[in-house]
């Protein structure tokens, strides 16, 4: 992986002075999710009177933490979960929001704010929208402002969803964890009151078998070994060309390694099949592989736009077509259901110069997650995309050094993100506890200035 050693100087004591001095950026080490870590080291104060604000209250306490509704002017805060879901009219954020602004300077480093509210697109009424529509501007702001590595998102909540739901305390854990270390400026929705916690946090994908594509390295072979972690035995899929460090990968955890070309026509045959025979299960598939193969759209020949499709999006559709066939990848009502969760790009969404074929894919990636998503329910099992931005890998290491630096530091974390940040983020949307969203794309960027 490449070494952002500019994090490193300046997270020495000596290195913090020169840099403060000279006014450079100033990542801060991030607080990264372990198993024996606690979810969060410090109080967590809970904001805005509404009766879901006493449900949340129950559920922070049961997980052990320390939670207020005031706090000390000298005492640190590790979180902050401020609730809008009664907010009718732009006005009515006011008290809320300053209680936020606060408390900012009281934060502990790689601290957490996460906004609650009710979706904006579930009503008609124009002051109850721009209300909700309110809550998502301030929180995109407040990320931009968030210091030592911390951290601002939201929960959108579906009109009808009970806050007691469990994908609502899974979508808040999540963001409390050091599982999203590098989620900033995000939405997470949940939409339906699906979901079950799982007895172990430590192991919330206990049981299951995962299949992950492009596991041969890079982000793939992070997510095989967070699902791993996580409790899950894992088929990791690569080209025969990969076959070595496939097989390494596979061995490192424990897993099985199937060696596919994702854009053969029948992968989603062989994939279930493999599933089959090894497990006799099959209820998570990671669509990770992907590739790059950069020109000028005046420049593009055919070899590079169609190789591009046919791997990034192509192949995953002809995939999930297999999949949603197969009774392997079914489960009857009241269980948990399959999990698919694909692979889009911050360039998916804002585009990027040079990459109009790995755009169109990408944003192809968005839009297949948001139309398959009924199809899944009707299995009892969700589909979404994660869209990572800059993340320190093979890849972007061989990135000229001026443009590897401004790409890493052009977010609101000043830094790249991991493999693990992107493999994290997965195994949450993979997990029991994220049943209620479904047809999402999330980025992991650390608010990247680019896009949206
Ligand atoms: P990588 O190039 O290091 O790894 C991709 C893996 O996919 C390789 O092991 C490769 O052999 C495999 N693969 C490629 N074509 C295949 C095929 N036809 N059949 C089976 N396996 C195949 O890439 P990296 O950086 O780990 O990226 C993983 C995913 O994340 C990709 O979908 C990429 O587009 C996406 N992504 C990566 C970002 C980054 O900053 N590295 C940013 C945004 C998205």
């Amino acid at each position: 992986m490449a070494q952002d050693s500019y994090t490193e100087f300046v997270n020495t004591g000596v290195g913090k002075k020169i840099t403060k001095a000279l006014g450079l950026p100033q990542p801060a080490k991030l607080r990264r999710y372990t198993p024996d870590a606690p979810l969060i080291p410090g109080p967590v104060v809970l904001l805005g009177a509404s009766e879901a604000s006493d449900i949340l209250a129950r559920r922070l306490l049961g997980w052990g933490l320390d939670v207020r509704r005031h706090i000390g002017p000298k005492e640190k805060v590790a979180a902050v979960v401020a609730l809008f879901d009664t907010a009718a009219t732009p006005a009515q954020l006011s008290e809320t929001v300053l209680a936020v602004g606060g408390l900012l300077k009281q934060l502990k480093a790689s601290a957490r704010v996460i906004t609650v509210f009710r979706d904006p697109a579930h009503t008609e009424d124009p002051a109850v929208r721009a209300a909700r529509k309110g809550v998502e501007g301030l929180t995109r702001s407040l990320a931009h402002e968030m210091r030592a590595g911390s951290t601002a998102n939201g929960i959108v909540l579906h009109e009808e969803l009970d806050i007691a739901s469990p994908s609502v305390a899974g979508a808040l854990r999540f963001l409390l964890s050091g599982r999203s270390a590098f989620v900033s400026g995000q939405f997470i929705t949940v939409d339906s009151v699906n979901g079950a916690l799982p007895e172990d946090w430590a192991a919330p994908l206990a049981g299951q078998v995962a299949v992950v594509t492009g596991a041969a390295r890079g982000i793939g072979a992070a997510i095989a070994r967070t699902l791993h972690r996580d409790g899950a035995r894992v088929i990791a899929v690569d080209i025969p060309a990969a076959g070595e460090q496939l097989a390494a990968v596979a061995n490192e955890v424990a897993g099985t390694a199937l060696q596919l070309d994702i854009t053969d026509d029948d992968a989603g045959e062989q994939i279930l099949s493999h599933a089959d025979q090894y497990y006799g299960r099959l209820d998570i598939v990671v669509h990770n592989a992907g590739i790059t193969r950069d020109k000028l759209l005046a420049n593009m020949d055919s070899a590079r736009w169609d190789s591009v499709i046919a791997v990034n999006i192509e192949s995953q559709l002809r995939m999930n077509r297999a999949l949603l066939k197969s009774d392997l990848f079914n489960r009857p009502e009241g269980t948990v259901g399959p999990r698919i969760v694909s692979l889009a790009s911050t360039s998916g969404i804002a585009g990027n110069r040079g990459q109009s074929n790995y755009a169109a894919s990408k944003a192809g990636v968005i839009g297949m997650v948001s139309a398959s998503s009924a199809q899944l329910q009707a299995r009892h099992g969700t589909i979404n995309a994660v869209a990572p931005g800059f993340i320190e890998t093979e890849m972007t290491a061989k990135m000229p050094f001026a443009t590897r630096e401004v790409a890493r530091r052009l977010n609101s974390l000043n830094q790249g993100g991991r493999p693990e940040d992107v493999a994290e983020t997965i195994a949450y949307l993979a997990s029991p506890a994220a049943a209620g969203t479904s047809g999402l794309t999330l980025r992991v960027c650390g608010q990247n200035l680019v896009g949206a």
